[in-house]
């Protein structure tokens, strides 16, 4: 029998006599699929190949039996509550009965049944164990095709990002590469050293930014898979280089509001994907003279006991968002830009976020005096104890330890674009 077939057969592990006849007989009758087993032990290891409920006489259930079936039971998945139908001895209500009871707890989803039992009670008992071992079933398989969805998404939103970064990427080292190209038909062209000595110069810089693109992102995308300690203003930095020419191409002013800031324990890659995708996103809101600042400085949070952490805002002066779009603004597939957006970003940057135990917020305005967004996240120093060696060792910037945090430094007040709009 495969596993799926034997979801639904009962474990038996039959008293002798009478009650044994009375058990194989309307599982029979029924059409209920049983597996006799001497033990409750042996029972066990058929329970492993699986089984839709297990019927046991109470003399079958020792005490050693009740400690390897508990155990098994602890460890059940979520959506599993195994059902067992005891048989047990009739008689009154006393104080051993009763330490029986207790002693039977941890078998969890047990229904007893005194003996002798009537065929019908016995029969739509199980019937019932079974319907609901069904529903079981059922939330299993829910679980794991949302699951697979979910690891599915997951794939694709890694495919889109990888596709954005590589047209991002080929963007910026478009510029500079086709600079150098006309200055090397310059120079080719040139009537005298000195101005082809001037091509040179130039195209030498132009060269180094293509050289500082590829760096910046390959430090990036080659790091470990797991936290190290990374300064937020470092990825910043290094996520603009390569907004650099969109930025100036759009004119849009930038400020870069970096105050003390000390280092976090985190996945670099993946918080420079929460980054783009923010600085992306704002300038696809923003217009020709909009403005964007970004603003990092350690900060304590105003819930969760003030932990100390670094905080990211993420200001515009661009369109707003709706208060539509932002009701469920960190779902998937939410989004206003048809085919050049996927609407995934910011639903997989809260993800990440929060797998740092941080929290991401928004404030938009879309009144036309003074429209504008602002992303808030705030990512914690320590997320789990250990992290701490790593945190311990922390440095400002400029390389120096730094033990101790600034006092939280005031929020960007919203609305954000007030203070922008000079
Ligand atoms: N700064 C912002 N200003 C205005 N609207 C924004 C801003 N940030 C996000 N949005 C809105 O939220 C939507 C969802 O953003 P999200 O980053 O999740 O997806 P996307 O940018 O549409 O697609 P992708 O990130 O995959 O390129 C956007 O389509 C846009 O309508
Ligand atoms: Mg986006």
């Amino acid at each position: 029998m495969t596993g799926q077939e034997n979801e639904l057969r009962v474990l038996v592990v039959a008293p002798t006599g009478r009650d044994g006849l009375l058990i194989s007989n309307p599982l029979d009758s029924n059409g209920i699929s049983s597996f006799p087993s001497a033990t409750a032990e042996m029972a066990l290891v058929e329970f492993e190949a699986g089984a839709g409920a297990l019927i046991l006489a109470e003399e079958a259930l020792t005490l050693p039996a009740i400690s390897l079936w508990a155990a098994r039971i602890a460890e059940q998945p979520s959506w599993s509550d195994f059902p067992l139908i005891l048989l047990a001895a009739g008689g009154e209500i006393n104080e051993e009965s009763r330490r029986r009871m207790r002693v039977r707890e941890p078998l969890g989803n047990l229904v007893l049944l005194e003996r002798p039992v009537r065929p019908e009670t016995f029969v739509s008992t199980l019937q019932a164990a079974l319907r609901s071992r069904g529903r079981q079933y059922q939330m299993r398989d829910y679980i794991a095709r949302n699951h697979a969805a979910e690891e599915a998404l997951r794939r694709s939103e890694k495919l889109a990002v990888a596709g954005r970064l590589a047209a991002s990427i080929s963007h910026e080292i478009n510029n500079p590469l086709a600079s150098v190209t006309n200055l090397l038909y310059l120079i080719g062209t040139s009537s005298s050293l000195q101005e082809a000595k001037k091509h040179k110069e130039i195209a030498e810089k132009e060269l180094a930014r293509i050289s500082e693109i590829v760096t910046q992102t390959l430090r990036f995308y080659r790091e470990p898979s797991k936290p190290t300690l990374v300064f937020i203003t470092e990825i910043v930095d290094s996520a603009l280089i390569l907004y650099q020419s969109k930025l100036a191409y759009a004119e849009i002013a930038i400020e870069r509001d970096f105050r003390e800031c000390s280092p976090i324990v985190a996945m670099a890659g993946e918080l420079r994907q929460v980054i783009l995708n923010l600085i992306g996103n704002a300038l696809d809101a923003s217009n020709p003279g909009g403005r964007l600042r970004i603003r990092v400085s350690n900060t304590r949070e105003h819930r969760n006991g003030a932990r100390p952490g670094v905080r990211l805002t993420v200001a515009d002066s661009g369109s707003g968002i709706s208060p539509e779009i932002r009701k469920t603004l960190f779902e998937p597939f939410v989004g206003t830009k048809g085919d050049t957006g996927t609407g995934l970003g910011l639903w997989i940057s809260s993800e990440i976020v929060n797998r740092h135990s941080g929290t991401i917020q928004v404030k938009s305005s879309t009144l036309s005096q003074s429209p504008g967004t602002v992303f808030s996240v705030f990512l914690p120093l320590e997320q789990k104890a250990g992290h701490r060696s790593l945190r311990e060792a922390s440095m400002t910037p400029d390389g120096n330890r730094k033990d101790t945090l600034s006092d939280s430094p005031p929020e960007i007040a919203f609305p954000m674009q007030r203070e922008m709009a000079t």
